[in-house]
């Protein structure tokens, strides 16, 4: 049920309800923390979300989506990082953070932006230079320190962010791949570099603590990848220390998808019976009934809210009372808890 707790390695959550990772282009112009980042997520943690992923943060200046991204690449972040962990702790939620590099998807203020290949996104987008071997071994390196500072700051749980067309999404789909390399090609290839990064991130990252990939399922393009495809790719990386997937789908090409209410929780099925882990689903999920369906049904271990919970901090609160989950309220609160 959605308010059962969830355990994965050392990690409890006290319900299923994750709030997804959702940029705020809202960091100084040093990439680091600000006041916004402290209250908006502490709201949802009162509000009472089980776990906070906070937004993709960035592992390298131009890892970074646009000049307002949250970064991770210099000591100096860990401080605001760590206030934002320290004020969601305080609210009873646990944290997560997802390391991300934009890949060609970079708007920053950089010399040079980094692809598989060099195919611009669209025509009004920046044409990328093809990541080299060096490139290469800098960014899993920087993924590695990005999980180190991750570890000093106190989150919970890292996400490495393979989804929406970023850098690492461009290697898995062979839309954005053209590579002739051991980066390139077939799946084994293509699911290299995240292989790589999950091992430098896991040689910092504690044992105690779980590691989770966000993926993009579905690429919406007749020779991109489909579900299948990606729980193929997972399989062959699983075993090296990864523990759930967060299960996104589009960004790698312009083409919108036909988004509907809990039109992700499909690929999230597939995914979650082909590798067996645990999986995350969502997209449009607004109601709290559609949420605890799936998951009484096993279509997925816990289920994302992104816009709902910018509209409202306290749809866990109110899930709770709407789905007879008797759950503590903040003792500030108690006296606003409807009665049934
Ligand atoms: C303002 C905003 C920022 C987002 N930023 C990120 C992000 O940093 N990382 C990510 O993986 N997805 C990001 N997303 C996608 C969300 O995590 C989520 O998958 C998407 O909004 C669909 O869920 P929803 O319909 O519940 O909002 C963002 C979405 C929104 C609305």
């Amino acid at each position: 049920m959605l308010f059962d707790e969830i355990v994965l390695r050392d990690m409890t959550l006290k319900n299923r309800i994750v709030m997804a990772p959702m940029c705020m282009y809202s960091a100084g112009g040093d990439a680091a923390a600000t006041d916004w980042h402290r209250m908006h997520y502490a709201a949802r943690a009162i509000g009472g979300a089980g776990l906070i992923v906070q937004e993709a943060t960035a592992v390298s200046g131009e890892g970074r989506i646009s000049s307002r991204d949250l970064g991770i690449y210099e000591d100096a972040h860990v401080a605001g990082l760590k206030s934002i962990v320290g004020a969601v702790h305080g609210m009873g939620a646990k944290i997560g953070i997802q390391l991300a590099h934009a890949g060609r998807k970079c708007e920053a203020d950089v010399p040079k932006i980094y692809a598989p290949s060099a195919i611009a996104f669209d025509e009004k987008s920046r044409e990328p230079v093809s990541a080299d071997a060096a490139y290469i071994e800098k960014t899993v390196a920087d993924f590695r320190a990005a999980a180190a500072r991750a570890l000093e700051a106190g989150y919970d749980i890292v996400q490495i962010h393979a989804a929406h067309g970023y850098l690492v999404n461009e290697f898995l789909s062979p839309v954005t791949n053209r590579r002739t390399d051991s980066y390139g090609g077939a799946p084994e290839n293509r699911v290299r570099i995240l292989g790589e990064i999950i091992d430098a991130v896991r040689s910092v990252w504690p044992e105690s603590k779980p590691l989770s990939v966000r993926v993009t399922a579905e690429d919406y393009e007749p020779d991109g990848n489909h579900p299948e495809d990606i729980a193929a790719m997972l399989n062959l990386v699983k075993d090296r220390g990864m523990d759930c997937v967060n299960v996104s789908s589009g960004g790698v090409t312009p083409t919108a998808p036909k988004a509907f209410p809990g039109y992700q929780i499909p690929y999230a099925e597939i995914i979650r019976r082909e590798t067996g882990l645990p999986v995350c689903a969502g997209g449009l999920v607004t109601e709290a009934a559609m949420a605890e369906e799936a998951v009484s049904h096993g279509r997925c271990d816990a289920v994302y809210l992104g816009r709902e919970l910018l509209r409202n901090p306290f749809f866990p609160l109110l899930a709770s009372v709407e789905l007879g989950a008797d759950i503590p309220w903040p003792a500030q609160y108690e006296r606003a808890k409807p009665r049934r």
